[in-house]
């Protein structure tokens, strides 16, 4: 027998006091870390991560089990959605509608056909969603714009339900549900429109921004700013006169008003 051998019990023992060691020593890691930050917080708990990972997956991963029919969605939708998007999801005030320009074709297709018409006036949230397990997670996390994340389940699953409906594509008497959603997934309008295949050349399938976070000598803050320079107001005439007819979307009044002067 080797002399390792032999002592093959001392090094079992060895093993588990080891073991033993780490387990503290990293035990000790995350105290010192979070002792680390002593009167800044705390670490979250389960239940607070729970409460934070909502995000549901094109395939699903994440999506609640529940229902809800396209009656309750409507209520939903008018009693805390139309007051900013329009009771038929045209949109009353100035954000882009959500419902409009798909056909049956589209849905038979998978393409959206307006999508390519460089004169047609809008694009709505039908018009360029290629999933709907992202409809469900934006509206759960984000809807009402005023009062987010106050949505039950069972309301998300109705007023999801609803858009769809007003987009027509599924049924006035339809319960969308965990079990169904993959089936409305296959009638989204514009469920193969979105690859970034067709780039330009110069793109050749990968995404054209490429992004790296600076982690030395970074700029302070960078200010982005937008505006129509003084010199090309009126080149395109009055836009505000010339946006959208699937609801009022405002755009900048680009010619001034003749104001009658002071006397
Ligand atoms: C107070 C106004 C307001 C209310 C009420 C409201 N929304 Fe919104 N909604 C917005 C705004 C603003 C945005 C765009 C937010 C952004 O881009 O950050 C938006 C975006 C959306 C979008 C994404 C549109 C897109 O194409 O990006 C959906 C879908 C949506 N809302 C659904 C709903 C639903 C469903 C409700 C009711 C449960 C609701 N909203 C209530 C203001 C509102």
């Amino acid at each position: 027998m080797s002399k390792w051998a032999r002592s093959g019990g001392r090094t079992r023992a060895w093993v588990a006091v080891a073991a033993a060691m780490l387990f503290v020593g990293f035990a000790g890691v995350s105290i010192a870390q979070a002792e680390s930050f002593r009167g800044v917080g705390r670490a979250a708990t389960p239940d607070e991560i729970k409460a934070w990972d909502i995000d549901v997956r094109p395939d699903f991963q994440g999506l609640p089990a529940g229902s809800g029919s396209v009656r309750l969605g409507m209520e939903v939708w008018e009693g805390k959605c139309a007051s900013c998007h329009g009771y038929f999801g045209e949109s009353s005030e100035v954000f882009t509608p959500i419902v409009g320009g798909t056909t049956a074709e589209d849905i038979r297709r998978g393409r959206v056909a307006n999508l390519a018409r460089p004169d047609f006036p809008q694009r709505t949230t039908l018009m360029k969603l290629a999933t709907v397990s992202t409809l469900w997670d934006y509206i759960h996390r984000a809807m009402p714009w005023t009062n987010p994340k106050t949505l039950t389940v069972e309301e998300v699953y109705g007023v999801v339900g609803y858009i769809l409906h007003l987009g027509d594509m599924v049924p006035e008497d339809f319960v969308l549900s965990n079990h169904n959603i993959a089936e409305v997934q296959a009638r989204m309008p514009n469920r193969d429109g979105m690859s970034i295949r067709h780039g330009l050349a110069d793109v050749r399938g990968k995404p054209d921004v490429r992004n790296v976070a600076c982690m030395t000598n970074c700029a302070p803050s960078a200010k982005v700013t937008s505006s129509l320079p003084e010199f090309a107001r009126g080149t395109h005439g009055n836009l505000m006169e010339q946006n959208r007819t699937i609801g009022p979307v405002r755009g900048v009044e680009t010619i001034p008003q003749v104001r009658p002067g002071p006397n």
